[in-house]
């Protein structure tokens, strides 16, 4: 028996953990698991069977994302922001902590960059020094203002480098361009996701997106307000179809880096969105039309093929049955 008290309790207690907690295969790392994505994405590798570990610095994310699972002992919460290194012991990641949403990335246009740029060198150097495979939430607004429709992984995209989204659209370009140089030349293995509008519980109610904007509106009755004539497209997925995306695409054969394209190919008009969520909510709601803000993309539409070919990918969960769980979601939030 230890003689030092304090060793003597720390001992007790690795014992008790290791008794308690039987060892798992694989420990993942999750960046921006207190996000939307993020604490799915944790919640869905725990029922996997991994152990997790979550870095947020809660920026847009929040402890009640992940507050359910703070008693299982497989899951760990660390408050850190990756533009700084971290050295953890894991066996995959998965890159997500960027502000997604418009509103918040142009909030502080200088760190979204960073986190992007200086996030995914110190992700990639972590992957490097453990041998992790590493997964970059990549975006479809890599494509910018696409000139063909729908957007495959061929093609290359048509930014402003120096307009008001380019501190995210070109944060993750380069993101994408370090994860395959960290690929190629330290032979890092990497897998880069192209994700496409997703929606679902626990997306900020103020991040101005346009799922989220509309449900609330129509929830508390207010006017819908559109940008535009309601005429541009979006095509958007259910979190649960784009977290199984993700595992497939982590799951995938060493050779597959990627980029792929994820989302629901399914294109609606904007309009019609509104139309839809006024009459699932059943909501007097009136739809108003405003100036279109610059670089609004005129129509986003995944190609898919890619997906369905190499990870036998399909998003299945239909825009009536996802808006439904979402609504019910924000019902209760306002009920709170
Ligand atoms: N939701 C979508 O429709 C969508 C579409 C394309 C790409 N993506 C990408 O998927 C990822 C997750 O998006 P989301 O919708 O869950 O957004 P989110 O804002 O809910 O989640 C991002 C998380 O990253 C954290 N974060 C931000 N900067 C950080 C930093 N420097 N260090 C540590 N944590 C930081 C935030 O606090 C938040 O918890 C993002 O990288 C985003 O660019 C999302």
């Amino acid at each position: 028996m230890c003689a030092c008290p304090v060793a003597a309790a720390a001992f007790s207690r690795d014992l008790f953990c290791c008794m308690m907690k039987p060892y798992t295969e694989k420990t993942v790392l999750v960046s921006g698991g207190a996000g939307f994505l993020g604490s799915h994405l944790c919640e869905r590798l725990l029922s996997d069977g991994c152990e997790v570990l979550c870095v947020d610095n809660y920026y847009t994310g929040s402890k009640a994302n992940v507050a359910h699972l703070m008693d299982n002992p497989y899951f760990e919460m660390i408050r850190h922001d990756i533009t700084f290194p971290i050295y953890l012991e894991v066996d995959k990641i998965f890159n997500l902590a960027c502000p997604a949403s418009p509103i918040h990335y142009q909030f502080d246009p200088v760190q979204t960059t960073k986190t992007s740029v200086h996030g995914s060198i110190n992700m990639l150097g972590l992957a490097k020094r453990v041998k992790a495979t590493i997964l970059q939430a990549s975006t479809s607004e890599v494509y910018g203002d696409p000139e063909i429709h729908p957007q495959s992984e061929s093609y290359w995209g048509r930014v402003n480098p120096v307009g008001i989204r380019a501190c995210y659209d070109e944060g993750k370009r380069c993101a994408e361009t370090l994860f395959f140089d960290y690929h190629r030349q330290h032979g890092v293995d990497i897998k880069v996701a192209r994700i496409f509008n997703t929606y679902g519980p626990r997306m900020h109610p103020n991040d101005g997106r346009v799922v989220s904007n509309f449900i609330i509106q129509a929830l508390r009755g207010q006017p819908i307000t559109i940008y535009g004539d309601g005429s541009q497209t979006r095509s958007f997925c259910f979190v649960d179809d784009m977290v199984e995306g993700f595992i497939k695409l982590m799951a995938s054969e060493p050779e597959f880096a990627g980029p792929v394209n994820l989302g629901n190919p399914h294109e609606i008009t904007i309009k019609q969105l509104a139309e839809i969520i006024v009459d699932i909510t059943s909501s007097n709601s009136e739809i108003f039309f405003q100036e279109i803000p610059e670089d609004d993309p005129r129509r986003r539409k995944p190609d898919i093929s890619l997906a369905r070919t190499v990870l036998d990918w399909n998003p299945d969960v239909s825009l009536s049955q996802g808006l439904g769980e979402t609504i019910e979601y924000f019902q209760k939030l306002l009920d709170c």
